[in-house]
């Protein structure tokens, strides 16, 4: 589906179109299906979010949360994203502790938690090995270098195709991320993009032509919408498609 682009004077206006875009779509699930799933990014931009989430009045039981990538460290590191997401808000609601799936961090290979990961999505969506769940909400950032997730240049997670949780790594720190084939089967995905840093790659993602292994996040392409969420700083440059609905 075309990518519909949006830009917002700064990171405030940002947070709150971003906040408004992601309850009406947890609504829409709940209002469809009964439940809603959504895997969140991690990084510093959502972290606003995160907290302007916990101060809504959602239907908590309803509402079943995954990462979209992890940093292979204990949850009480600082660098852990749902460590931080833990912290800001899911602590902060009435959510069941069954509905919340971090990413395990413990095992002895960062391999065996990826599959263990996949199998814990496949559970949790009554599917069997081989399917591909699809998502009601997947939420992404996107780094300078045009990784998203942890989806990082000309690195082998770029190419597995037959999985949907891999292990990858950012400068031989391993991580734990979604494969392109579990992120582009969402019905709505997101991303959040602030700060000047990000408009070189977003220049190249939105290129006409361009190197998917140089600029991952050009691997988004999703059967559901796309939205870019973008601040002025980000998006310097770039116009805005359509609004969003
Ligand atoms: C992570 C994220 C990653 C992040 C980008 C942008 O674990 O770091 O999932 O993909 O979204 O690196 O990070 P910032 O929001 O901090 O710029």
């Amino acid at each position: 589906m075309t990518p519909k682009v949006r830009i917002y004077p700064d990171r405030q206006a940002l947070v709150a179109a971003a906040l408004t875009a992601i309850v009406d779509r947890i609504r829409m699930a709940i209002d469809q299906r009964q439940s809603c799933t959504i895997a969140l990014s991690g990084g510093s931009t959502p972290q606003p979010l995160y907290a302007a989430l916990a101060n809504t009045d959602l239907p908590w039981d309803r509402i079943r949360i995954f990462w979209g990538d992890e940093r292979y460290v204990a949850p009480t590191a600082p660098d852990s994203n749902y460590g931080m997401t833990k912290r800001v808000w899911l602590d902060l609601v009435p959510i069941p502790a069954a509905n919340i799936h971090p990413m395990p961090t413990d095992c002895e290979r960062p391999e065996l938690a990826a599959s263990a990961y996949e199998a814990e999505i496949l559970a949790d969506f009554g599917l069997e090995a081989g399917s591909i769940p699809v998502f009601d909400i997947v939420l992404l950032g996107m780094g300078d270098d045009g990784h998203t997730a942890s989806l990082f240049p000309h690195t082998a997670a770029l190419s597995v195709a037959d999985r949907l949780v891999t292990a990858g790594e950012k400068d031989g720190q391993p991580r734990l991320t979604f494969t392109f084939p579990l992120l582009n089967r969402s019905r709505s995905t997101i991303f959040l993009v602030a700060g000047a840093s990000k408009q070189t790659a977003l220049a190249e993602i939105f290129a006409l032509q361009g190197d998917i292994a140089a600029y991952p996040s050009r691997g988004i392409q999703p059967e559901g919408e796309l939205l870019w969420l973008l601040d002025a700083a980000a998006g310097a440059g770039m116009t805005v498609t359509s609004e969003i609905g």
